[in-house]
């Protein structure tokens, strides 16, 4: 009897080549929904992987879902999958279509769309900050004048990914420009624009987040990873470490909520990434919810201080199969992003690490002679390294050592008016 096929929603970035290198390998058929910019850039290895392919445009997604739909059943799969957050709402419509495992297609707008996260969050009593949707200067107004928002506060687009548009404001008149970057950030897909944008109370504490699988409705969570956030008004994550262990009753209360959120996002079958803020005093505030694996490597952090093959496990949850979810290595993991200090040109870059015993990542991808931007969202870093080891501080000393030895010269480029890429949890992750 031949294997299901696997279909992933676009499969562009990393992460997605390690899902459909891990799907083919088990020796199914893999196939990816696509646009035709996206194939284009598609590496060579990946297209020979795949078994078909079917060209559609995300951005029409009711005419997307027939097409894949049809090309699924010609094709026998079995299985639909997505690492990109952009697409989460069109996987879930798309397993509800076929019948295949998958999370609930009505509530799947709220892993996305920040305005029905927050009613979702709302009616189903999660901890989150006070959100107030506005779409026109007056409305701004009022929900600055809020008293459940107060100042500071948090200007971000409705459906935005990868921090991008999002901003830290302290008084009314940098919420009004921080308003116009919202809504000038466009997504993947033509997402966001003139739909309004959120402004939400400002939770103060540590910033977490919650990698969980959920099966058949049944939770469990791999791990806790502690964020390293650039401050000040743009909150761009520099670093990733996990597995994390909070303080017992802390932990209990962020896995409450996270659960609650979960379910409020109608995750049935799949993985999540919640982001909490932990505040001083032991409180726990939802940020957000995804609909799929942590971006920015924590799939590969999970798998070496872990020893849980994630991809395995999506591949299984995915095919309706018990996953494998249970660790089998103690260690720790961590990952650090080089940011510039400045807009510019690159013009040099040295002490980069290289892969290696503990190293097992490495990955730059800006070019030296380009233009590169001060951080102001996760798709400008320009590189990444993950460092694994079995203590959590040496670990840590070592990323922080590395990323202390990386060198690198921006000249000022006047010309870098900053072009900001679509921002993708995919394909931002470097
Ligand atoms: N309400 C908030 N309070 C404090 N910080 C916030 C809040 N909302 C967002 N942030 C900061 O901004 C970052 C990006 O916001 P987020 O809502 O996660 O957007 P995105 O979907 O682009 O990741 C967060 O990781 C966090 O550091
Ligand atoms: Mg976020």
């Amino acid at each position: 009897m031949s294997l299901p096929g696997v279909l992933l929603l676009d499969a562009a970035g990393p992460e997605a080549g390690l899902l459909a290198t891990a799907a083919a390998a088990r020796g199914h058929q893999v196939h990816a929904a696509t646009t035709a910019a996206a194939y284009a850039d598609y590496r060579p290895e990946l297209k020979g992987l795949l078994a078909g392919r079917v060209v559609t445009d995300f951005a029409r997604p009711g005419r997307a879902l027939d097409e894949i739909a049809a090309f699924a059943r010609r094709r026998g799969v079995g299985a639909v999958l997505t690492v990109n957050e952009y697409l989460t709402e069109l996987a879930a419509r798309l397993c509800a279509e076929l019948g295949v495992p998958g999370n609930d297609p009505v509530r799947a707008g709220a892993a996305r769309d920040k305005a029905a996260m927050a009613g979702a969050f709302t009616a189903a009593g999660v901890r989150a900050p006070h959100t107030v949707l506005v779409r026109s200067d007056a409305e701004l107004r009022a929900a600055l004048a809020d008293p459940r928002v107060g100042f500071p506060c948090v200007v971000k687009p409705r459906s935005g990914a990868g921090s991008a548009g999002v901003t830290v404001v302290t008084d009314a008149v940098g919420a009004s420009a921080a308003a116009d970057v919202a809504r000038e950030s466009v997504g993947m897909y033509g997402s966001g624009g003139d739909s309004g944008l959120l402004v939400q109370a400002y939770a103060a504490g540590t910033e977490y987040s919650v990698e969980s699988f959920t099966q058949g409705g049944a939770t469990t969570h791999l791990a806790v990873t502690r964020k390293q956030v650039t401050g000040g008004a743009k909150r761009v994550e520099t670093g990733h470490s996990l597995p994390v262990s909070l303080p017992p009753a802390i932990q209990a209360a962020v896995y409450r909520e996270v659960e609650a959120a979960i379910r409020a996002a109608g995750i049935r079958h799949g993985a999540s990434h919640t982001e909490v803020i932990v505040s001083g005093d032991g409180r726990c505030m939802v940020i957000e919810i995804g609909a799929r694996l942590g971006a920015g490597q924590i799939g590969l952090l999970i798998q070496h201080a872990l020893g849980i093959d994630v991809w395995a496990a999506l591949l299984d949850v995915a095919l309706g199969r018990p996953a494998a979810l249970a660790p089998s290595a103690l260690g720790y993991a961590a990952v650090r992003f080089v940011t510039s200090p400045h807009a510019g040109r690159l013009t040099s870059l040295y002490g980069f690490p290289r892969t290696g015993p503990g190293v097992p990542f490495v990955r730059w991808r800006a070019a030296i002679g380009g233009l590169v931007r001060e951080p102001g969202a996760n798709g400008h870093r320009l590189g990444s390294f993950v460092v694994t080891g079995l203590d959590a501080d040496e670990v840590e000393e070592r990323a922080d050592a590395l990323l202390r030895r990386v060198r690198i010269h921006v000249e000022p480029a006047p010309e870098n008016t900053g072009q900001v890429r679509p921002a993708s949890t995919s394909a931002i992750a470097p």
